[in-house]
């Protein structure tokens, strides 16, 4: 399963990239403005430097919501770099723009899942990825990880190429639940992943030997 960072922070993504288990980032709108990123240049300059820091795919979302606006967008995002992914919002003509930009070898991650049948569609239009907000689902009483669960059997007797990018986690135990049910790829917030690292009796252990360390060197 690959790790991405679900963040528009450089310290963050520089973290977890040090920690060398970071595949990719994703973003969107509403990541790049926590971080106070303002106007179009300055955001294209944004994601140039994340794609500077990781060499794994950075998705980068389009503003428009009509075609011809989302695919002029696409092409200004894929222009940054070759590692970016052109994040597209599973509406109608999201659905049209990720089947043209497929057939221009744009990569594309289809955003906003919530349902199989949205996911089947962008598989079927050749999206490279598709993101089902799991969180989000949890939000609202319905099962994030058994729509991830659906997906990935649905996908494997399809044997769509298209990969399942599990979003919207808020947790480590999200993340290992995604891990055993076969998603390709988990897009994290950074303290979850963080998270993972911790155990108390790694804490207890490691204190414990070098105690012991330091007696035999008295
Ligand atoms: O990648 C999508 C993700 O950022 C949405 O997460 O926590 O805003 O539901 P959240």
């Amino acid at each position: 399963m690959k790790f991405f960072v679900d963040t528009a922070n450089l310290d963050d993504i520089r973290e977890v990239n040090d920690l060398g288990i970071l595949d990719g980032v994703t973003t969107n709108p509403s990541l790049m403005a926590k971080e106070g990123i303002k106007g179009h240049d300055n955001i294209l300059k944004h994601y140039q430097t994340i794609c500077e820091i990781v060499k794994g795919d950075v998705s980068a979302e389009v503003i428009s919501t009509d075609l011809d606006g989302m695919l002029n967008d696409a092409e200004l995002l894929a222009d940054i770099a070759p590692n970016i992914v052109v994040k597209i919002p599973m509406i109608k003509e999201g659905l049209k723009a990720i089947k043209i930009l497929t057939s221009r070898e744009i990569k594309t991650n289809c955003t906003l899942v919530f349902s199989a049948g949205q996911a089947i569609l962008a598989a079927k239009a050749g999206a490279t990825y598709i993101s089902p907000f799991l969180g989000r689902l949890d939000d609202i009483s319905r099962d994030g990880i058994q729509l991830v669960e659906q997906l990935v059997q649905i996908f494997n007797m399809h044997a769509y190429k298209t990969e399942i990018l599990a979003a919207s986690i808020r947790s480590p135990m999200h993340i290992i639940q995604c891990a055993e049910i076969g998603a390709d790829v988990v897009t994290c917030p950074p303290d979850s992943i963080l998270k993972l690292l911790n155990h108390p009796l790694t804490d207890i252990g490691l204190k414990n030997f070098l105690a012991d360390y330091n007696k035999s060197q008295a």
